[in-house]
């Protein structure tokens, strides 16, 4: 974050904050440009009469049609003859004007065609509106539902659920997948809750449409739903771009449970140090939107305070399906947390969970170390030790300012001939810089990736926090340890000598004295 900018240790990608949002997000430059002031809450001047911006595929159309479909549901809601029952429904579970208003609830007409006729037929098969048998017979694919809109986090429709008014199955019938609804990319209730909110301390994530709007309806405007199809990767790093902490809030059913323990796989693997995630418990039978009506805002809100850590979370429902006096249980239960929590991009995090595990399982520290490599991993770390070697520092340090080579020239040269398997490196990236005097980080990464000492290199890379007025002192310090050290072997080395010339000798002496 100080540098501003990234850099890839397995494809060797790097770049900004914006080429970032292009080229990993896969955004357009406008929308990585309007993405990052939302999070910066800043307001984009846009010139008069442009248009914000065009994704890279024009689906203008397409928005257009889905917004005009879903205007008309919600006019028909109050103005269609058969409405009244869904009306009825609504009014039922609690929904006034307001909430209709804001999630912008409608109603699909019971006859087979019953969006306007004037409507583009081929876009609306493109949005899986109107469907279309092998004989040609046509017709709409919601009927008699009451219409939920899915706004992408830009506020544009993209897709729709339709929930049945009776005990028909299927409960909610939703948009397939269309060249703007892709489920695993899209979270309901998201652009409500940004517009709700300028900051965001917490996200609630619930399994369903009811549930935000429920939520909102008793002052808890901070939901969003994952659209009821197992959650995805997508759907969390979407999330952890407006809020760091997350409290996922599953039905307290044994599908919700399942649900949960799924999301949490995914969620180990997105785990940074700033991020926070917790799990609430909800009574069996309940779901959030049964809950809040039980207990109202203040109640429900205890409940968001009582969540659990991931960890606890993760150890309770691991330890609750195994039986841990025997050995049985416990190696099975090793067998499967070990794997996960490899999964934990962060070091710190997963050396905690591993220590929690082994005293479950009741195996001492190291015998868990032999976990095998990372593959998401750059940096095979000493694990509980996290204090870096004399090499490792100085080696981290010019990396990420290749200026201070200076202060390494400050300091005697004994240490480029100390016997220590990474000196090679250290040495290797002192030269670079010494041939190449405005070498940056990125410029170092690019003249040094094909060489043979390269991944021995990425190796040593460890990041490294420190104040900015303290990485020279740093520096000079890990370079003088290093000539001391050097010259301490070469004492030993001298000592250890049977015979040694006159030469020798006067260098030992002079070894010595200066010690
Ligand atoms: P639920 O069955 O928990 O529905 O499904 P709900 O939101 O509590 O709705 P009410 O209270 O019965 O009215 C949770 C979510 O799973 C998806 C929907 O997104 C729903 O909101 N779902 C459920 C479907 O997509 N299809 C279904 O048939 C059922
Ligand atoms: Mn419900």
């Amino acid at each position: 974050p100080i540098k501003q900018f990234y850099y890839c240790f397995g494809c060797g990608a790097s770049g900004d904050a914006i080429s970032f949002l292009t080229n990993h997000d896969r955004l357009s430059f406008p929308e990585a440009i309007e993405e990052l002031a939302t999070l910066a809450g800043v307001d984009i001047p846009y010139e008069e009469g442009t248009q914000a911006s065009k994704p890279s595929e024009d689906h203008t159309e397409l928005y257009a049609l889905q917004q005009s479909v879903s205007k008309f549901y919600q006019q028909a809601l109050f103005e269609h003859p058969q409405a009244q029952q869904a009306r009825e429904f609504l009014r039922n579970r609690g929904l006034n004007q307001a909430a209709l208003a804001e999630f912008e609830i409608g109603y699909a007409p019971p006859e087979w065609q019953n969006l306007p006729a004037d409507l583009n037929t081929d876009k609306l098969k493109q949005l899986g509106l109107l469907i279309e048998k092998d004989d040609g017979h046509q017709y709409h694919r919601f009927r008699n539902r009451i219409m939920f809109p899915i706004r992408d986090r830009r506020g544009r429709v993209v897709g729709f659920g339709g929930r049945v008014l009776d005990q028909s199955t299927p409960k909610y019938l939703n948009s397939p997948e269309t060249p703007i609804f892709q489920k695993r990319n899209e979270i309901y209730g998201l652009h409500q809750t940004l517009q709700a909110n300028d900051r965001l301390q917490q996200l609630l994530v619930v399994e369903g449409y009811m549930d935000v709007i429920s939520l909102s309806r008793h002052g808890i405007s901070y939901s969003v739903a994952t659209l009821g199809t197992a959650s995805s990767r997508e759907q969390y790093e979407l999330l952890f771009r407006y809020c760091k902490q997350l409290v996922l809030c599953f039905d307290g059913d044994q599908a919700g449970q399942t649900a949960a323990w799924r999301a949490i796989k995914i969620l180990l693997q997105t785990l940074r140090s700033e991020r926070q995630i917790r799990i609430m418990q909800l009574p069996a039978g309940d779901d959030p939107d049964s809950l809040i009506q039980e207990r109202g805002h203040d109640g429900f809100s205890k409940s968001i305070d009582k969540a659990l850590m991931l960890s606890d979370f993760f150890f309770d429902y691991l330890t609750k399906s195994h039986d841990l006096s025997t050995i049985e249980g416990r190696s099975a239960l090793v067998r499967i947390a070990k794997p996960l929590i490899s999964e934990i991009p962060d070091e710190t995090y997963a050396q905690l969970m591993q220590v929690r595990l082994a005293e479950l399982a009741k195996i001492s520290i190291s015998s868990n170390t032999s976990t095998p490599a990372r593959s998401n991993r750059y940096q095979p770390r000493q694990q509980f030790d996290s204090r870096l070697s004399l090499v490792k520092t100085a080696f981290n340090l010019l990396l990420q300012n290749p200026d201070l080579i200076r202060v390494v020239n400050q300091q005697p040269t004994d240490w480029k001939m100390m016997n220590d398997p990474d000196i090679a490196v250290l040495l290797l990236l002192y030269e670079s810089i010494d041939n190449n005097p405005d070498s940056s980080f990125l410029s170092l990464m690019k003249l040094l990736e094909d060489h043979d000492l390269f991944i021995r290199m990425k190796s040593l890379i460890s990041e490294i926090l420190l104040k900015e007025n303290e990485i020279e002192t740093e520096l000079s310090d890990a370079i003088s340890g290093l000539n001391k050290e050097t010259k301490q072997q070469r004492i030993n080395q001298l000592a250890s000598q049977q015979t040694l010339n006159t030469i020798e000798k006067e260098e030992l002496q002079q070894l010595l004295m200066n010690k």
